[in-house]
C-alpha cells in the first residue's frame, strides 16, 4: 500500500515538478519561494495572534533544551534562506524545530551583481556568492518586531554579518556587529555572529582568535545593556569549513572565554574537490552534499575540544536521515540545511525529523542525545 502522508508525498510530487522550477534561473525560483513563504509566514503570524500556531513533529526523544532554549525537534533552516525575516511563522509549519533568520547587515546592501546562484544538481549542491544582500538591521528588526509579537512555536536565531564597506576597517566592524546586536537582541532566542561567509571580502579574518574573541566580548556586552536579565539570548558563531584543522582549537577557546555559548558548524565552503557540476567554475560557496565531510569533521574536532556541554549546530550536506544520524555521531546536537530544500522540496524537515523519531524508537533510545558522538573517533581517525 502506498504512503498517503503528506511528508512521503510532497517529495516525489516535488520531484516531478522540479525539471519545470530548475528551468528558472535558481535566484528568481528563490524569491518565487520565498514570496510564497512571506504570504504563508504572514497568514500564520495572523492566526497565532489569535491563538493558533502550527508546531512542527516532536516527542520526548527529539525535544532538546540547550542553552536554556527548548528545542521541540533538532532540525533547522540555516540562515541565508530567509536572510530578511519574512517567514518566521511558516518555518514550524514545515516541520523546522529552529529557524535562523539573516544574515543582516547594519547597512542594507544590494550584494554582488547577478548571476551569483547557481546549482550544480549532479553533486545535489549550490554555488553562491550573493555577499550578504538584505535590507538591513533597521527594515528587519521593525518587520520582527511586527510579526514576533506572538512568538512562533521554534526558537528563532538571529545571524549577525558586517556590512561591505565596514569590513577591514576594525573599529567599524565592532560598531557594524554593535549595532545590529541592540536592535535584534531583544528579538531573537540566539544570535549568531557570521564571521564565515566567504563572499564578504576580509570578513573571515575575522576568525582570528584575537579578533574573535574581541567581537564575542563587543556583542556579550552589547546584550548586558539591553537589559534582558535571564533572557538574554545565547551566542553562537558559525565557522568556515576550510580553516586548517590546527586553526580551530585557538578559535574555539577564545570565542568560549569571551562568552559564547556555542559554536555553528559550518558556512559554505571554497573548496572545489570532486564536483560535476558544470558551475563548478563559479566563484562563490558551495554548499550542499560535496560540504558534508568535512563539515563533519569540524563539528567533530569541535566537540572533542569542547566536551559534551557546549552546544553545537551542525550544518553542512544534510538533505537524508543518514546525514542527520552522522551529523550527531560527529558531535552536533542539532542540525541546520539550506541547500537539500532546493532537491527536496519545502517538507524536508517534517519527513526528516519524523523519521528521525521513528527511528529512535526502532533503536529503542529515549533521546536524540544517546546519538551525540564525543568526536574523538572522527579526530583520531583522520590525525
Ligand atoms: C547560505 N549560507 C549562509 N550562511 C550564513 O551564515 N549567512 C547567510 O546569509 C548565508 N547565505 C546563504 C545563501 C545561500 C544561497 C546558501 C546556499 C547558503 C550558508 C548556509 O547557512 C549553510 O551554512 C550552508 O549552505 C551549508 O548548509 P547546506 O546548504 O549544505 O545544508
Amino acid at each position: 500500500m502506498s504512503d498517503a502522508r503528506p511528508e512521503a508525498l510532497v517529495p516525489t510530487l516535488y520531484r516531478r515538478i522540479r525539471p519545470w522550477l530548475f528551468r528558472a534561473d535558481p535566484e528568481v525560483a528563490h524569491h518565487r519561494a520565498l514570496d510564497a513563504a512571506r504570504i504563508g509566514g504572514e497568514a500564520l503570524a495572523a492566526a497565532a495572534g489569535i491563538g493558533i500556531r502550527l508546531a512542527p513533529p516532536s516527542s520526548p526523544r527529539l525535544s532538546q533544551r540547550l542553552a536554556g532554549i527548548d528545542f521541540p525537534n533538532p532540525i533547522g533552516l540555516a540562515a541565508g534562506f530567509d536572510k530578511n525575516g519574512v517567514a518566521a511563522h511558516l518555518w514550524p509549519a514545515l516541520g523546522f524545530g529552529f529557524a535562523e533568520l539573516g544574515t543582516v547587515t547594519t547597512l542594507g546592501q544590494a550584494g554582488n551583481p547577478t548571476p551569483r546562484l547557481f546549482r550544480l544538481p549532479e553533486d545535489e549542491a549550490l554555488v553562491n556568492r550573493l555577499g550578504f544582500n538584505n535590507q538591513g538591521v533597521e527594515i528587519v528588526a521593525r518587520r520582527l518586531e511586527r510579526s514576533l509579537r506572538t512568538r512562533p512555536a521554534i526558537p528563532i536565531g538571529l545571524n549577525i554579518g558586517a556590512s561591505r564597506v565596514h569590513v577591514g576597517d576594525a573599529e567599524k566592524e565592532l560598531a557594524d556587529y554593535r549595532e545590529s546586536t541592540r536592535r535584534l537582541g531583544r528579538l531573537c532566542d540566539y544570535l549568531v555572529i557570521n564571521v564565515s561567509s566567504p563572499n564578504t571580502p576580509g570578513l573571515r579574518d575575522l576568525q582570528e582568535p584575537g579578533r574573535l574573541a574581541r567581537l564575542v566580548e563587543t556583542v556579550q556586552q552589547q546584550l548586558v545593556h539591553l537589559g534582558l536579565g535571564i533572557s538574554i539570548p545565547p551566542v553562537f558563531v558559525k565557522l568556515s569549513p576550510d580553516l586548517p584543522d590546527e586553526g580551530i582549537p585557538p578559535i574555539c577557546a577564545a570565542a568560549l572565554a569571551a562568552g559564547a555559548a556555542g559554536f555553528i558548524a559550518t558556512n559554505t565552503t571554497l573548496s572545489r574537490v570532486g564536483l560535476r557540476g558544470e558551475a563548478q567554475g563559479e566563484q562563490g560557496g558551495l554548499s550542499g552534499a560535496p560540504l558534508r565531510e568535512r563539515s563533519n569533521e569540524v563539528i567533530a574536532r569541535i566537540r572533542f575540544l569542547v566536551g559534551p556541554d557546549v552546544p553545537i549546530i551542525g550544518i553542512g550536506g544534510v538533505s537524508r536521515l543518514a546525514d542527520v544520524v552522522d551529523k550527531f555521531r560527529a558531535g552536533a546536537d542539532l542540525v541546520g540545511l539550506y541547500s537539500a530544500l532546493v532537491y527536496e522540496g519545502p517538507l524536508l524537515a517534517r519527513r526528516l525529523a519524523l523519521d528521525l523519531d521513528r527511528e529512535l524508537r526502532a533503536r529503542g533510545l529515549a533521546s536524540v542525545r544517546d546519538l551525540i558522538g564525543n568526536g574523538e573517533r572522527a579526530v583520531h581517525a583522520s590525525n
